[in-house]
Parts: structure tokens; sequence; C-alpha cells
């Protein structure tokens, strides 16, 4: 069952998408050599319960915490811990904000310091993909087009597309239908139509698709512990062109001439 929202609830979600993107950019000033991920959690947490959001990952399924802190080899879910960043890291940081009855959800990854121009070509290459997949998000077309064009894109530059994870609908639930994969074939899959919300979240491997999953249950690395990385936008369908709802506005003011 896909739930279309309506003009009024999609203002709603845009609230809640905004706390979410204003949260990303306090993390900003505060990722940098030396910081633990446990710290950015709970900097995190204050900032969402301070202007009157629930971080909504918290308590999901049992997580633990209100961000998933991924480090390098980490695709998603990683467990705030007392690992404290360094130079040279990548962290990806995916949280979700409740507020209004809506939930946001966003990932940025972030640099730590000074990193490797072949791991910044895949955060770059990562992030246009979304971008590509967010120009497919428009009544008519279907979610396979949104998956294609991020496959197509992530692959002509040499990287790999996890398959086990994928992004979803959004809503008064966290993850609704439909699904919307990263990779998949132009002209399949469920139609968009206006009304749908959709989070959008390319998870991209430097080296082969290949996942395993840590002994804590959540904490998903690659296989060949090469880096990945993973951007994540909640969107709008509409007619002609999709609107954005959350943002990396915040988190471009604060890295300036360091936003990838
Ligand atoms: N933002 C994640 C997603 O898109 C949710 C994290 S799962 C949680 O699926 F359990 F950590 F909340
Ligand atoms: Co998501």
């Amino acid at each position: 069952m896909i739930y279309l929202k309506t003009d009024e609830e999609i203002e709603l979600m845009r609230e809640s998408n905004l706390l979410l993107g204003q949260t990303l950019g306090e993390l900003a000033k505060w990722v940098a050599p030396g910081i633990s991920t446990l710290k950015l959690d709970s900097i995190a947490e204050e900032y969402i319960r301070d202007n009157g959001g629930i971080p909504s990952c918290l308590g999901y399924s049992g997580y633990p915490n209100s961000i998933c802190a991924s480090v390098n080899e980490q695709v998603v879910h990683g467990i705030p811990s007392g690992y404290v960043l360094k130079d040279g890291d990548i962290i990806s940081i995916d949280l979700c904000v409740l507020k209004n009855g809506f939930h946001g959800d966003s990932t940025y990854t972030f640099c730590v310091g000074e990193v490797s121009y072949d791991v910044r070509r895949l955060l770059k290459t990562t992030k246009e993909a979304l971008y590509l997949g967010i120009e497919q998000a428009v009544d008519g077309k279907r979610v396979g087009d949104i998956s294609n064009a991020i496959q197509s894109y992530c692959e002509k530059k040499g990287y790999s597309v996890v398959r086990e994870m994928c992004g979803h609908g959004i809503g008064k639930h966290m993850h609704e239908e439909p699904e919307v994969p990263n990779y998949g074939r132009r002209g399949c899959g469920p139609i968009l139509r206006s009304g749908m919300v959709i989070a959008i979240e390319p998870m991209i491997n430097m080296g082969s698709r290949n996942i395993v999953i840590e002994r804590d249950g959540w904490t998903t690395r690659t296989r060949d512990r090469k880096p990945s990385a993973h951007y994540e936008l909640s969107v709008a369908v509409r007619e002609g062109k999709a609107d954005i709802l959350s943002t990396f506005k915040y988190v471009e003011e604060v890295l300036g001439d360091r936003f990838i």
C-alpha cells in the first residue's frame, strides 16, 4: 500500500526534513579528527530534541542510538561507539527525525580531514547519482527509472551498487512502500505518482558490491573492506520535477569549499 500525501502533509514533512538538514549542518561543525562517533550521536540527539523533534532511529527495531555512523568500509547502520575519527576517514551519518507525526530521512558522507582523491571521487559520484535518481522522481515515471539512473552512472564510473538495502517510501512510518532499489531496469517497477514521498539513498562501494553484517547485528560493511559511500534525501514526487524535502544546504554552508 502506497500512501499518497496531501499538500499539507508534504509541508509537514518539509519541516521534519528541515530540522534534519539543520542537524546534519550542526554535525558538519563537529566532524573532524579526534571526535568519537558516540559524541556525534549525543550532539545530534540533543539538537533534534532541543528543536522539537524526536530522533526516530533510536529504538527502531531495537536500534540503540540516534544516528547511524558508518566509517570507511562500513556501508550503513554503524553503531556509534568510542571510535575516534582520524585524518583520512570518511563517515556516513544517517538519521531520521520525527516531527508533526512525520519522519524525515537523510544521510551525508563527510570527509574527516584530508581524504584521498580516489575516495573523494567515490563520494562525489555517489552524490551525483543521488541527484540523477531524483531527476527521475516525477509523476508518470517508474521506480526502475530512478534505480537505473543510479546504477548506470555509478557502474560507468567503476563502482558497485549495494543490492541488499534500498531506498523507500516514507511518511507516518519510516519505511513505507515502495522499495526504491539502487539498481534496476528503466520502465520497470511501480509507477510514480504526485504525492508519493520517497527516500532515495544510493549506497555505493569502491570495490565489490558484497557486504557482511557484523556480530552486533547492525553494522554492515563491505566484504573486501574497501570504502563505501551513502547519500540520502527525502523527496516528494511531483509533475515535471521532484520536490526535494530534505536538504544539504546547512552542511554546505558549514563545509564551504570542503563541500563535495
Ligand atoms: N535511515 C535508515 C534507512 O533509511 C534507517 C536506519 S535504520 C535504524 O533505512 F534502525 F537505524 F533506524
Ligand atoms: Co532511508
